[in-house]
């Protein structure tokens, strides 16, 4: 039976009719809006498109947001110094670095740099540490959408096998620390799997999941075989295989989705699964952050 495909896209607009009305009550009460800057160095064209992507959202949803465009080559220094700017700016409770960075700059040096209380992304290390020990305050945006998925389309995540395959900063790690909580809509039994996993073992671990989160930046990389029967299957992956006649590029995931959708229980397509549940989940960060500031 072909399984249930999760629309990201419609999960993310009902969040975000919850949020705009957060926003209207914060507005209402304490005269704030939530205040989100997007730093953006260079041109790197899927980061322009997160970006705008983000500043549309924000605008959207009644924020006071801005665009902050840098050049390629900015220096480290200068970029450190626009970043202590927006610390100390007490209209932004919000800020994001979109990465990558360019090479002559340290990215480590960029996540410290900000304010764990304005770090709506979830990256510096304050915030890697409270969410391991349970005590986050902004979980990272993609695996908080993750999390936020699987709930709302009613997975059982308590005692579920979930294997994540890869083991970045920004899903792989954060995912495994989430989901495997003593705490709603986590408690599972994680296991990671990644390049140091000889192959054959990483299709053995595939093939117990109930839940498989897959984030490996490879085209296709999880094949119908892999899958067990009934599992939910939630694709990050964002890979540009292709160009449109009309120049738009074509999306695929990390997921054989046209054969693991025969196998699996639930699916999250690319585009429209995670993506857009990101975006959303910094929306909430974001919102969180402003009212932990206005003391609300
Ligand atoms: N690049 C890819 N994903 C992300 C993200 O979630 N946040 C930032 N800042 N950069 C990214």
């Amino acid at each position: 039976m072909a399984a249930k495909i999760i629309s990201g896209a419609e999960v993310a607009k009902q969040i975000r009719e919850e949020l705009k009305k957060e926003v209207e009550e914060m507005k209402a009460k304490k005269g704030v809006s939530p205040g989100l800057v997007t730093i953006l160095v260079g041109e790197n064209p899927a980061s322009v498109s997160y970006v705008t992507a983000k500043q549309k959202t924000s605008k959207e949803l009644g924020f006071y947001s801005i665009q902050d465009n840098q050049p390629a080559d900015i220096s480290e220094a200068a970029l450190l110094a626009l970043i202590d700017k927006y610390n100390k700016d007490p209209q932004i409770h919000g800020i994001l670095v979109q990465l990558p960075v360019p090479k002559h700059i340290n990215e480590t040096k960029v996540l410290y740099a900000i304010d764990p209380a304005k770090d709506v992304d979830g990256f510096h290390p304050v915030n890697v540490g409270k969410l391991m020990i349970g005590e986050a305050d902004y979980l990272p945006c993609t695996p908080a959408g993750i999390q936020e998925l699987l709930v709302r389309s009613g997975v059982e995540t308590k005692g579920a096998e979930l294997v994540v395959v890869g083991r970045s900063n920004i899903v792989g790690k954060p995912i495994a620390n989430i989901m495997l909580q003593k705490q709603k809509g986590a408690n599972s039994t994680v296991t990671i799997v990644h390049t140091g996993t000889p192959r054959d073992k990483i299709i053995d671990h595939c093939r117990r999941a109930d839940i498989l989160v897959v984030a490996a930046g490879v085209a296709k990389y999880v094949k119908a075989d892999w899958v067990k029967t009934g599992a939910a299957v939630i694709d990050v992956g964002v890979n540009r295989i292709g160009m449109s006649e009309s120049g738009k590029a074509i999306l695929a995931g990390d997921v054989d989705f046209e054969n693991v959708k025969e196998v699996a229980g639930l699916i999250t397509p690319v585009p429209g699964g995670v993506g857009p549940m990101t975006i959303t989940m910094l929306m909430k960060n974001t919102v969180k952050a402003a009212k932990l500031a206005a003391g609300l």
